[in-house]
């Protein structure tokens, strides 16, 4: 009988460290009800203590995710775990996860604490957490270049004040899989209460080795792997939750664990969020690049079509490639355009944005013909943006041709005032952008322009991100159309919104 791996997705609170994948609330939702929808054991769905934003997200979250723990991150100060137990309590099932760094470095430079004091403050921070939930999680932060004397102290003491889950990080991606598995094996054997808790590992990939790290960590007992959709988190990354879970599953005659993940849902998971952050996948990545089960060589392709598994070791089927059938038509009616939305499990928040949201798919289903699960959450998170946006557009009109100068004339409402303005540019993306910059004069600097088709064919949508900066702000705005062009138009205006909102927020705190 194999044990259980538990799966603790980070892409809500890691993921969005990373520079530029910030996340609305609304964002962080969606990727929440995709991960509950696969079966991921624990959502980290944010750092409540960080800003009043991060708060209403994880509360959001809490609120809104039923069969996952969600769990929110504090660090080891009273006013941070007040915070994380405030917004968790709408949660079904919540934990805390606190944490506070051990490795010589970071206790004398960092926290300008002695070893004696992180250790009280480490148990305080557990008993504080407890008052709130029974389910805490404690993480020594920079394990991986701590001493394993110190560790093992504090995680003896912090499993007496009643941690359950001690999460040992590879903060800085610095150890090597041989001696991370010897660490954890060392700390199960040495630590003599270390059978009243989880071990779990979270490891980053600044040397490429999260994965290996976290898999040579379960061969060693760990029995919780934190991980993040596409690998995304603070530089390099985290161990990426779809390599993990498929490694486990694949080499079930290695492995003395496996976990609950339903795999079929793992490319929209990959899709929502590199659509989300507008960090592309690269096509050579495993499980979700587009190429990770593509044959070129006539060699492989002869061989795969004798017998698949001579060059293939996974289906492409059983990580959802090509999963998303065709599902709806113009043809289909808004019951079925309910029911679908429903085993998607996207709630929509009214009847009007229901309507609205099916009026497009109306509108949608005439320009292609084939509709896929991906199409449709683009059109609900263009029908969620639509709903908070100040700016919006009207109407767009492009001029190209060889020899001449690209022009633009863009029709926006700005709170209902509707105002046009035409230019020029090397491109007609170019020439509504700046259409759009005479009117709103914005001062943003464009970071980021990324176009991916959420589906394949010519007909296909496709779905632009934008990242604009303002000062120290950083937005991604989206906007999904078959016409790129009207896509990178909303995409530009939703930054801009999102700047706003964010601006309008700011102000106050100032
Ligand atoms: O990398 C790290 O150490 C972390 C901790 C907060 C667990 O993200
Ligand atoms: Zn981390």
């Amino acid at each position: 009988m194999q044990e259980h791996l538990i799966i603790f997705d980070t892409t809500l609170r890691d993921g969005e460290q990373s520079p530029g994948a910030s996340m609305t609330k609304e964002e962080k939702v969606r990727i929440a009800w995709q991960l509950e929808r696969m079966g991921v054991d624990v959502i980290e769905a944010g750092f409540p203590a960080a800003s009043n934003g991060d708060f209403e997200a994880v509360k959001s979250v809490a609120d809104s995710v039923k069969d996952s723990i969600v769990c929110g991150l504090a660090r080891a100060i009273e006013a941070d775990i007040q915070r994380a137990g405030e917004a968790l309590k709408g949660a079904q099932s919540a934990r805390i996860h606190t944490f506070i760094a051990t490795s010589p470095i970071h206790m004398k430079k960092k926290l300008r604490m002695s070893p004696d004091q992180v250790i009280t403050q480490a148990v305080k921070a557990v008993k504080w957490a407890r008052q709130y939930t029974d389910n805490v999680e404690f993480s020594p932060e920079d394990a991986g270049r701590s001493e394993i004397d110190f560790l093992c102290q504090i995680l003896e003491a912090v499993i007496d004040a009643g941690a359950k889950t001690l999460n040992i990080p590879d903060t800085v991606g610095y150890t090597m899989p041989d001696q991370f598995g010897k660490l954890i094996h060392n700390l199960r054997e040495r630590i003599p209460n270390s059978d009243k808790a989880i071990f779990s590992v979270h490891c980053h990939n600044d040397l490429g080795l999260a994965v290996a790290n976290s898999l040579t960590a379960v061969m060693n007992g760990a029995r919780q792997v934190e991980c993040t959709i596409n690998g995304l988190g603070e530089r390099a990354g985290n161990a990426a939750l779809e390599e993990i879970v498929m490694a486990v599953r694949t080499r079930q005659d290695y492995f003395p664990c496996d976990t609950k993940i339903d795999t079929t849902h793992i490319v929209s998971a990959s899709k929502l969020v590199s659509g989300i952050t507008g960090f592309p996948v690269q096509p050579n990545k495993a499980i979700v690049g587009a190429n990770a089960f593509a044959h070129e060589s006539g060699i492989h392709q002869d061989g795969v079509l004798k017998h698949r598994e001579t060059y293939e070791i996974m289906r492409a089927e059983d990580v959802g490639w090509g999963a998303n059938k065709l599902l709806l038509g113009k043809h289909s009616g808004r019951n079925a355009f309910r029911n679908r939305l429903m085993e998607l499990g996207i709630e929509l928040e009214s009847e009007e944005m229901l309507n609205n949201t099916f009026m497009r798919f109306k509108e949608l289903a005439d320009k292609k013909h084939e509709i896929f699960d991906e199409d449709l959450q683009a059109l609900v998170s263009d029908e969620v943006l639509v709903l908070q946006e100040r700016y919006r557009l009207i109407s767009l009109t492009v001029h190209c041709e060889t020899g001449e100068v690209p022009y633009a004339r863009i029709v926006i409402s700005d709170d209902g005032k509707e105002m046009h303005a035409e230019s020029q540019g090397s491109g007609p993306v170019d020439a509504t952008f700046r259409a759009i910059e005479t009117l709103l004069a914005s001062e943003a600097k464009l970071q980021l322009f990324s176009v991916n088709n959420i589906t394949s064919g010519t007909d296909a949508q496709g779905e632009v991100t934008v990242r604009l900066q303002k000062s120290d702000r950083i937005v991604n705005g989206h906007g999904s159309d078959t016409d790129i062009v009207v896509a990178s138009a909303k995409a530009y205006l939703s930054a801009l919104n999102k700047l706003h909102s964010k601006l309008e927020r700011a102000h106050p705190q100032v």
